[in-house]
């Protein structure tokens, strides 16, 4: 069966290079579909106010230019965030788009 063409799916890297692949509606974030899901070592503390860090990834190469880079407030608080690189964003921040369907992300380990 088909999904839904509303319906967006992710793929959580975790630090031990396990995958896990999730779907998410159009229009919600990479943080919403992490949480609902209970994916570990993205916690959403925020809410997806773009305040707290706790939903940091990294995303993978080949999606960098369709996900695009952080900016603004996004930008000035992975300044704060432990493991920062060229390509973090805040998962609250990547709105789900037709474009990044099938978006690959990884998990920041512990301590990184
Ligand atoms: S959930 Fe708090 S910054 Fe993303």
């Amino acid at each position: 069966m088909s999904a839904p063409s509303n319906s967006i799916s992710v793929i959580f890297v975790q630090p031990d290079g396990s995958r896990e692949s999730y779907r998410g509606v159009l229009g919600d974030h990479v943080m919403d579909v992490a949480v609902d899901n209970g994916v570990p070592g993205i916690i959403g503390q925020c809410g997806g106010g773009c305040t707290c860090c706790t939903c940091h990834v990294w995303v993978d190469p080949q999606w960098q230019e369709r996900a695009k880079s952080a900016q603004g407030d996004e930008q000035e608080l992975l300044s704060y965030a432990l493991g920062v690189n060229e390509r973090s964003r805040l998962a609250c921040q990547i709105r789900l788009t037709q474009e990044l369907d099938g978006l690959v992300v990884e998990v920041p380990g512990q301590g990184d």
